[in-house]
């Protein structure tokens, strides 16, 4: 997981070297770093662990950190501890936004903090509920917990008082469980089980804002409530007298509001008939989902299917709020409650199709280098079975919704970073072929903007991850309003591919390096595709659609000619890497193509640089030019030709001395005098700009490489953006 998030590690497993108790002890073991740091720290560990401890049963967590909370510090990282028992720990992805209040909460009650982390809370809060209700189960604990969490999370505990018990949950952020056994799953289903299946809120409506531990920005609440149940069906809520009566008056919002919750708990007990007991139904048959009585079985929970694909094929997706819970080898599935939309009652066992071999480095130096010169595989990925050999282009995924969109009232593309540029790199065809208003958003301004959507919209929202927050909440926010959703990402089972009504996989297989590269190539492809889609009915439009699936189809060959261009990007990346600033400049279908390589520069070099349509040259930045600034123009022999002819004009008359990247279509005599010239293939224009961005990510990645930068984990970035 370590390209999630990468500036400390830890992990927590049992300790004990004691072979009659196995499992009274936890050891914690974390560091700032990367994981061979903490790897190294364990072997030098070796004297107080005994290597040789044989488990029957043994429950570890694990996590790369990428600090939000508190710089990259040992104490910092996961997992977090509730006390220097390490009796509850856990590791968190997310960020938990009403932290501060609980942490002023747990400080009244005697709880001593070590970390400047939000997930720390998380670890105290499950002891302290447990110190007050020691009856509690593990998953009642950790249900208990996250009712009082907002924000995003993706959970995982362990506690010295459960050994070999396993708990995890997700809010937002995303989590799989992966099964692994030499038995066969009997079922492929796992069934969800409903800790309250009557939806038993508390006191009164208005009781609802003592649910939770409200940060003082919260502006809403969620529509689950309620609490907890024990195994056997009855909830005996003995309340500690102490953790209500001690309460100090309310001298804020926060304790206001914690009070609140508190004396729900105390109404709630009261009001099943005083007998300090309630009611609920049962929720915790445990599934031993193998044919043989003799199974053995290993559970792996991670964020992302690339960190288990290694040790299992098999994985089920848990939805927000899940609670997955390992007790004795066995699985089981809960929720708090039923939701009023949520009909889903089971989990499937999905089988990824990735392989092994596919997220690992091969013979490249990095991840970023493999997947850019990936490239003619992952394109034919992204087409096999879409594109047939018919001049048809399929798209499973939408097919069913298809005239609904082309009667939509507008199309409009969310997405962020790369994602956003194939928006715009793909935009002028989808209005030429759909002739429809095509709008793009960055996620984050649409969700800031409030942006009016309606029914009769169509929205896309792409992204590699599929889990990205900005873009995750755009499609929350579309969803509700009444608009078509649609996701386009390249991992199957996120977030926004479940949660969209429908969706394109770009199948570019898994990307590692932090930096898009493939991911783009193959968001455009999938996007163009989709525009043809749109289009397959418009006789007028019948050469034009022709023309563009047969560029499609060379193009796998076209991208091997690019990357040909490796040796020559290299020579220019040595000339300009010390350089402080570089604009790239284009129009068009290549203005696309301009921000991406900008984009790609920025988070790997560290280097200024911008991507300027050459349309606003005269309109500012033609000011700067000299002989001095760095330059790459992109001119291509298309619609915008002489336009992009006379922006190269005003850079010469003022010195400049830009690198070009042009199509071979291109005449010399127009690029007379040029020093570095990079010709790629010509092919049609909408198609040009898979072929202009790949000279510009392997700028980069050279770039980056002579500066002594990591090209797959630029400091301050991480792959997945799950947080707002
Ligand atoms: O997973 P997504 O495509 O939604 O990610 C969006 C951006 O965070 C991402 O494209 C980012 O800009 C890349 N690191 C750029 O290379």
């Amino acid at each position: 997981m370590e390209y999630r998030g990468y500036d400390s590690a830890g992990i927590a497993i049992d300790g004990s070297n004691d072979i009659e108790s196995p499992h009274s002890k936890v050891a914690l073991l974390r560091k700032a770093g990367k994981v061979s740091v903490l790897s190294d720290f364990i072997k030098e560990s070796a004297d107080d662990l005994d290597m040789d401890m044989e488990y029957n049963i043994h429950c570890g967590i694990a996590h790369t950190r990428w600090a939000t909370h508190g710089s990259p510090r040992d104490v910092n990282s996961h997992p977090h501890r509730s006390n220097d028992k390490n009796e509850f720990l856990v590791v968190h992805n997310g960020i938990i936004t009403n932290y501060r209040e609980i942490k002023e909460y747990l400080e009244k009650k005697g709880h001593k903090f070590e970390s400047e982390t939000d997930t720390e809370v998380i670890a105290k809060l499950t002891q302290h509920i447990h110190d007050r209700y020691p009856d509690f189960s593990f998953r009642q604990l950790v249900e208990t917990v996250i009712q009082q969490l907002e924000g995003a999370f993706a959970l995982a505990f362990k506690s010295s008082r459960f050994p070999g018990q396993l708990v995890a949950s997700r809010r937002g952020s995303p989590l799989l469980v992966g099964i692994k056994s030499n038995s066969r799953l009997q079922t492929n289903h796992f069934p969800v089980s409903f800790s309250k299946d009557a939806g038993w809120k508390w006191g009164d409506e208005k009781q609802t804002d003592g649910r939770r531990f409200m940060s003082n920005h919260a502006t809403h609440l969620r529509d689950e409530s309620s609490f907890v149940e024990t195994p056997n069906n009855i909830l005996d809520l003995s309340i500690d007298s102490r953790d209500v009566c001690n309460l100090p008056v309310p001298v804020d919002e926060s304790q206001r509001r914690l009070s609140a919750f508190m004396n729900s708990l105390k109404n709630a007990v009261r009001s099943s008939n005083g007998s300090a007991k309630l009611e609920i139904s049962d929720s915790t048959t445990a599934v031993r989902p193998f044919d043989s009585a003799d199974w053995e079985v290993e559970y792996f929970v991670a964020s992302d299917a690339a960190a288990i694909i290694e040790h299992t094929k098999q994985v089920l997706f848990l939805e927000d709020d899940d609670v997955a819970f390992v007790e004795d080898g066995a699985l089981t599935i809960h929720r708090i409650s039923r939701h009023a939309d949520n009909g889903e009652q089971k989990r499937e066992v999905q089988l990824l199709e990735m392989e092994l071999q596919e997220i690992m480095k091969g013979s490249y130096k990095t991840y970023m280098q493999k997947e850019i010169f990936e490239q003619p595989d992952s394109v034919v990925n992204t087409m096999r079975g879409r594109l047939l050999p018919s001049r048809q282009v399929v798209l499973g995924g939408i097919k069913e919704y298809l005239p609904d969109i082309k009667r939509c009232r507008r199309l409009i593309m969310v997405a962020c970073g790369t994602s956003f540029h194939s928006a715009i790199a793909c935009r002028q065809i989808l209005e030429e072929l759909s002739e429809l208003p095509v709008v793009v958003e960055l996620a984050s301004d649409f969700l800031d903007r409030e942006t009016p959507i309606f029914r009769d919209d169509v929205c896309l929202f792409i992204s590699q991850s599929g889990e990205t927050a900005d873009t995750l909440m755009a499609l929350r926010y579309c969803k509700p309003r009444g608009a078509l959703t649609i996701g386009v990402t390249n991992t199957v089972g996120s977030s926004i591919c479940r949660e969209s009504h429908c969706g394109i996989h770009i199948n570019a297989g898994p990307e590692i390096g932090v930096a898009s590269t493939k991911a783009y190539t193959s968001q455009i492809l999938s996007l163009l595709m989709f525009a043809l889609t749109l289009s397959d009915d418009r006789i007028s439009m019948a050469t034009r659609r022709e023309e563009i699936i047969d560029a499609l189809n060379d193009l796998p060959n076209l991208i091997r000619e690019v990357l040909k261009l490796d040796d020559k990007v290299h020579e220019i990346a040595q000339q300009i890497y010390k350089e402080k600033s570089l604009l790239i400049m284009g129009r068009g279908f290549n203005f696309a193509t301009c921000l991406e390589g900008a984009l790609k520069i920025k988070e790997l070099s560290y280097m200024h640089c911008e991507g300027i349509m050459s349309g606003e040259l005269k309109h500012g930045p033609l000011a700067m030019v000299d002989e001095f600034l760095s330059i790459c123009m992109v001119v291509c022999n298309d619609h915008v030709y002489k336009k992009s002819l006379n922006a190269l004009q005003q850079v010469v008359a003022r010195k400049g001395a830009p690198i070009i990247i042009a199509d071979n279509s291109v005449p010399e005599g127009d690029l007379a005098g040029m020093k570095h010239i990079l010709r790629v293939p010509k092919t049609v224009d909408c198609v040009q700009n898979i072929l202009t961005v790949i000279p510009l990510q392997l700028l980069s990645y050279h770039i980056a490489e002579l500066n002594g930068a990591n090209v797959d984990r630029p400091r301050n970035l991480a792959k997945s953006v799950t947080v707002e």
